[in-house]
């Protein structure tokens, strides 16, 4: 089977740049993405691909390459899926705020609103693939609405779940570590669907690194790897606050430990938490899994997971508070960074917006710079918190247009994001500009912490003892 048309439902941090890199290295398949938000298929259609809605390095580059020879972005989501013989389901799946399960199941509707207008379409055959990250046994739930409300063509569910981080989106996609495809092993017509999305992936990944497994471990494979990557931040997280206490050095820990092959030297960074939109939402969905299982050992093991993440997060707001004097009240705090991580412009769960909800409950005035994060979205994810109310969050909050101006007239500094002209930044300029005695907060560990202390600044970086002048004995800083 030779799929020609491909369909995928949701254009979104998944759908839109996936769906590019297939376009693109499969220029006889012709690829459309749907979406039912107006907005962002016109901005996927922007003629001037440097405005399309995701920010992702070399992103804008491969839409203009294919945009409009075989990648198409739309709005009729009935006429893509009649024309697709293979359909990406890369909608949302956020977690429940409602009702039973509220504050850990995956919300499922969208999902089911996207099989539903399936069935209602569809006259011809269908291959149905899982791209967003669902809870074990989803396709079953698919495979039931599809089959029952359908008008009677066959339907052949997938799992295939995406490992893509932001940021990276396109480099991993072009060079995956796997392609995961889960199916129906057990019968002739889902080997064969499996064998149809194994010949896409074929086009530039080599046959070996596409692994096709049942769809039950497929699914729970996405959930779990999401969790063993989270578990990794948490655990040299935990550590931070050790060596807070210890003086011993959390980079330092992180080198010696990672240079064990065992444990590798990837995702061993400590920083201010873990965000994004799957380590949270995937871990949360694994409890509910393990605790509708009445497996609680299983479901407790992970949570501790999201309760050191939301600590971390927390105590590197309660060491801002406690630093300045136990009082940030009327005082300017510039946060360097919005995004959950840099070179993105996603802000879903990003540190960034618990920190500063918790210094706006201390009534700090804080200053937003982020490169890529527009401010009606830092607006937007503060007032979705529901803790301040729009005027609060708009007389106390700033969002400003380059890292200096943030930091003028400052108490402190706090680089939430990593980015790196953070690193680059004129220090010292940023020092003459600020209050006395000026405060830096590395939440990412990424400045030159002696070079700060230097200039003058009292600084103080995750898993690491707070450092200023005086307390710097190395021998470059008594010369
Ligand atoms: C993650 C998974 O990596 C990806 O495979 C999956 O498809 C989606 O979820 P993403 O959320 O885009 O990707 O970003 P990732 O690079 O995993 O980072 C997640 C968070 O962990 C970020 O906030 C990042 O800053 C933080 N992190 C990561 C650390 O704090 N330390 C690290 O060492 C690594
Ligand atoms: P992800 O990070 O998983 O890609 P996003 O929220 O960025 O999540 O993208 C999901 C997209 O799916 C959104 O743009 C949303 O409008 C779209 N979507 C949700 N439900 C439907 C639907 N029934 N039909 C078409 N698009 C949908």
């Amino acid at each position: 089977m030779k799929i020609k048309n491909i369909c995928c439902i949701g254009a979104g941090y998944v759908g839109g740049p996936t769906m590019a890199v297939i376009a693109q290295k499969c220029p006889e398949i012709n690829v459309t993405v749907v979406d039912i938000n107006e907005k962002r298929i016109a901005a996927w259609n922007d003629e001037d691909v440097e405005n399309i809605p995701i920010y992702e390095p070399g992103l804008s580059a491969i839409v203009k390459e294919a945009r409009g020879r075989n990648l198409f972005f739309s709005t009729e989501v009935d006429k893509a899926i009649d024309e697709a013989e293979l359909i990406f389901i890369s909608v949302n799946t956020p977690t429940k705020t409602y009702g039973i399960g509220k504050g850990m199941a995956a919300d499922l509707k969208y999902i089911e609103l996207c099989a539903r207008q399936i069935a209602r379409v569809a006259t011809t055959d269908k291959i149905i693939v899982e791209k967003s990250t669902l809870p074990v046994r989803t396709a079953e739930a698919l495979k039931n609405i599809l089959d029952n409300t359908g008008n009677g063509v066959n339907y052949q569910i997938l799992s295939n779940p995406e490992f893509l981080a932001e940021g990276t989106a396109i480099e991993d996609l072009h060079k995956p570590d796997r392609i995961l495809i889960g199916g129906d092993v057990d019968s002739e017509e889902g080997r064969k669907a499996m064998q149809a999305l194994v010949d896409v992936y074929a086009s530039w990944v080599p046959k070996e690194q596409i692994l096709t497994t049942n769809v039950w471990s497929s699914e729970l494979s996405k959930l779990t790897a999401n969790a063993f990557l989270a578990q990794r931040v948490s655990s040299i997280n935990a550590m931070s606050e050790l060596c807070e206490h210890t003086g011993a050095d959390v980079n330092e820990i992180s080198k010696a430990i990672g240079m064990d092959s065992r444990i590798g030297p990837k995702f061993l960074k400590s920083s201010v938490g873990f965000g994004g939109s799957c380590f949270q939402k995937d871990i949360l969905n694994l409890v509910y899994i393990a605790k509708s299982y009445g497996l609680n050992e299983v479901a407790d093991y992970w949570e501790q997971v999201i309760i050191m993440n939301d600590h971390q997060k927390r105590r590197f707001a309660a060491n801002i508070v406690k630093t300045l004097y136990n009082t940030v009240s009327g005082k300017k705090i510039a946060f360097l960074g919005w995004a959950f991580k840099k070179d993105t412009n996603d802000t879903r769960e990003a540190a960034a917006i618990y920190v500063a909800d918790h210094l706006l409950n201390e009534q700090a005035d804080i200053v937003v710079y982020d490169p890529k994060v527009k401010a009606e979205q830092i607006y937007a994810d503060l007032e979705a918190l529901e803790t301040h109310s729009s005027d609060e969050i708009h007389r106390r909050v700033k969002v400003v247009n380059t890292a200096q101006e943030a930091c003028k007239d400052a108490h402190a500094v706090a680089v939430l994001t990593e980015w790196d002209e953070f690193k680059g930044l004129d220090w010292k300029a940023v020092y003459d500009d600020m209050l006395k005695p000026a405060f830096v907060f590395d939440g990412r560990n990424i400045l030159d912490i002696q070079k700060l202390s230097q200039i003058g600044f009292v600084t103080s970086v995750i898993g690491q003892a707070v450092k200023s002048k005086k307390t710097m004995k190395e021998p470059s800083m008594a010369n």
